[in-house]
């Protein structure tokens, strides 16, 4: 059984689809469940993604732990780059308070404190996964282009913040793998204010994309646990 968390996003939706085809499916939205679903899926709404906020997903998993389900691996796809009332930074003139928090909470505390309250639930002796899709341009030594502060940044501190969580976890989950995923670009609202540049082979569909993180997440193995992926199953630098 997997969850996935951010099921109404573009690669949320693609994942659901992928891993319902092969196993149930717990898919966590914000948002009310699509009017045709899958009858793998089992479609949680949640007011939000705080602690406070999860107690609807915590009764499906209670009971489907019950009814002797086991799960598989927890796939996060939530995340943030613009809003109605904002956009990547440019320069450093742009920088303001509340962006940098935004871009903070949603890509970085949101996914730690969801694998803090999603590890009582968590196999210790069965091999189980937690990924969050994190973003290459969060890569610290890959930064040559600039720009883009916040997203940066809250992709970085996703990164310690996984690592950290994987040291921690190590010793108690000994089969669990925690991994950040680079999706590559791909074919949704998250990047479409910045498709007009690339050429269609840079764009992948959402599809595709689930496609290539499942093929990740089916080769990960506790033994590198914390790292950051891309989605060609090569490790990225921090
Ligand atoms: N698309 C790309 O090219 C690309 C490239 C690199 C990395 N990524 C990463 O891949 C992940 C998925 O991105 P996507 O392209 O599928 O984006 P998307 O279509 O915008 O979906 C992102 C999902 O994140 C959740 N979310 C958005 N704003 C939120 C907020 N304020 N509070 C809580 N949750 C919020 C929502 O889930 P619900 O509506 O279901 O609640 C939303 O559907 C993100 O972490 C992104 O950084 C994407």
């Amino acid at each position: 059984m997997r969850i996935i968390i951010g099921a109404n996003g573009g690669l949320g939706r693609a994942l659901v689809d992928y891993y319902s085809q092969a196993e149930p499916v717990i898919a966590v939205s914000r948002t009310a469940p699509p009017v045709s679903l899958a009858a793998e899926v089992t479609w949680v709404q949640v007011a939000g993604y705080q602690p406070e906020h999860l107690a609807p997903l915590f009764e499906v998993l209670t009971e489907q732990l019950a009814a002797g389900q086991v799960v598989s691996g927890v796939l996060s796809a939530i995340g943030l780059l613009h809003t109605d009332s904002y956009q990547p930074e440019k320069r450093l003139a742009d920088l303001n308070l509340a962006q940098l928090q935004h871009q903070y909470q949603v890509n970085a505390i949101l996914p730690l404190l969801l694998l803090q309250q999603l590890v009582p639930y968590l196999p210790r002796q069965q091999p189980c996964s937690f990924v969050q899709l994190s973003a290459k341009v969060g890569s610290i030594t890959d930064n040559h282009l600039g720009g883009w502060y916040s997203y940066r940044a809250s992709k970085a501190a996703l990164n310690m913040l996984l690592k950290t969580a994987a040291i921690e976890l190590r010793r108690t989950h000994k089969q669990l793998t925690i991994a950040a995923i680079h999706p590559g670009t791909t074919d949704t609202e998250l990047s479409k204010p910045f498709q007009a540049r690339l050429t269609p082979d840079k764009l992948y569909s959402a599809q595709l994309s689930a496609q290539r993180i499942a093929a990740v997440i089916a080769q990960l193995d506790p033994q590198h646990s914390g790292a950051l992926w891309h989605w060609d199953g090569t490790l990225l630098p921090f």
